[in-house]
């Protein structure tokens, strides 16, 4: 006999951050418990999905999740028990008929995807398999190619680097814990390059320094002089990618660059920026490299360098199909970031990943910069079969988690464990 959802409970945790968030413990009938904590962005884009907060100032600035919390106890628990946990999309599916809103305002997308995940964890345990055979199959065996960001800038640090996300990808690993060994081994040699330039080497949110560099090139200078000194081959084990999120530099139709000093540009005058780049820097993706609303921009960004390297979209398309649906029509990129908080359920997020391989797209399962030590989405990511994932730097516990369970993985696999990179090494000197 199936088990059936016996109770739905939520609670008020902290994130990353210092701020609350809502972790759902769902009660199968035959006794098996699961839980799962909801993370939260800060740069966020204008279409995502809506992260319910209290508003009263009296607790938490106004960021408290009780009303999202009450939500899962007396609005969704009682639709929800009695339900196969294994009808995953049955239970999404009421899930968003239950919020009836187009961005999930009424009950809040953090409240619906607690729960949705929750749910998958114990159908998980249920069926007695692990969490990424349980979403992806008997063939879920591949492990994502990490993208790890060592060094920030933009709205994330105080110096003079306008874009967000230097991440190193460590192309030439043969797997994910060789791959883990060389991103780990460039981030400490970086912070060594930086201490000894006289640079800050306390880190941010995501576990990537912020030191108070001159420039946005210098960002890039010391990362290949680290992976230089960590004794990788530049591009070719250990290369660059980058999130510019441009759409936090972006006003009135122009970019602006104003903490390097490097002034205003256009959209064409950004393109032609990232191909000197291209030619300076092992860089082999590049996600928001344009803003959320320069669709243009990203179609021209797409026909000029798509060819060489990946190009991402994550504002943009919000992990949502109707824009990612636009984007394939329009060429506007040749990959998608996925986050599954911002469209708010499992099975949304797998229609998003079901778009972009339909499409030949690349797609990253992601992380947000508050996070949780949940690690549903390293399990998420092989199940998708993507290779790829963007989850931190090699440091604080909460980005650490998900890599430690991929290491996990990657040993419980054993020899049927693949690490194929999806992305070429950059033939940056070569
Ligand atoms: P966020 O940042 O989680 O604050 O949105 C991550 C990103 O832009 O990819
Ligand atoms: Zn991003």
């Amino acid at each position: 006999m199936n088990p059936t959802i016996e109770s739905i409970r939520a609670l008020e945790i902290l994130d990353s951050r210092g701020h609350p968030t809502i972790r759902v413990m769902v009660k199968l009938d035959n006794g098996i418990t699961a839980s799962a904590s909801v993370p939260s962005g800060a740069s966020t884009g204008e279409n995502e999905a809506f992260e319910l907060r209290d508003g009263d100032a009296s607790r938490y600035g106004g960021k408290g999740v009780l009303k999202a919390i009450e939500n899962v106890t007396r609005t969704i628990a009682p639709r929800l028990v009695g339900m196969n946990p294994s009808g995953q999309s049955e239970i999404d599916h009421r899930l968003i008929e239950l919020d009836g809103t187009p961005n999930k305002r009424k009950l809040g997308a953090n409240a619906i995807l607690g729960v949705s995940m929750a749910v998958a964890r114990a159908a998980a345990q249920a069926a007695d398999v692990p969490l990424y055979e349980y979403l992806g199959g008997a063939d879920a065996t591949r492990l994502p190619m990490p993208m790890m960001n060592i060094l920030n800038g933009g709205k994330h640090a105080d110096n003079s680097v306008d874009f967000q996300e230097f991440m190193v990808v460590p192309v030439g690993a043969t797997s994910f814990a060789e791959a883990m060994r060389y991103g780990a081994e460039t981030f400490h040699a970086l912070k060594k390059i930086l201490a000894a330039k006289g640079y800050a080497t306390a880190v941010g949110d995501e576990g990537g320094f912020a030191p108070n560099l001159k420039s946005n090139e210098e960002a890039c200078e010391v990362i290949v002089s680290a992976i230089e000194s960590a004794g990788h081959k530049v591009g070719k084990d250990v290369a660059i990618a980058l999130d510019p999120a441009a759409s936090s530099f972006f006003k009135n139709g122009d970019y602006h660059l104003s903490k390097s000093g490097q002034g205003r540009k256009t959209s064409a005058q950004m393109n032609a920026l990232y191909e000197q780049w291209l030619d300076r820097y092992p860089i082999v993706s590049i996600e928001d490299g344009l803003a959320e609303t320069d669709w243009d921009g990203f179609r021209q960004h797409t026909a000029a360098l798509g060819g060489r390297i990946q190009i991402v979209g994550d504002d943009i398309y919000v992990t949502n199909t109707e824009f990612i649906r636009r984007g394939i029509r329009e060429r506007t990129t040749n990959a998608v970031l996925i986050k599954l908080n911002q469209i708010g359920t499992v099975t949304e997020t797998i229609a998003a990943i079901d778009l972009c391989r339909e499409a030949g797209w690349n797609y990253v399962v992601s992380h947000r910069s508050g996070e949780t030590e949940d690690t549903f989405m390293a399990d998420f990511a092989v199940a998708m079969g993507g290779g790829q994932i963007k989850t931190g730097s090699a440091c604080r516990s909460e980005r650490i988690a998900k890599y430690n369970r991929l290491l996990e993985i990657e040993a419980e696999l054993g020899s049927r464990a693949v690490f194929t990179s999806p992305i070429a090494r950059s033939c940056h000197g070569c």
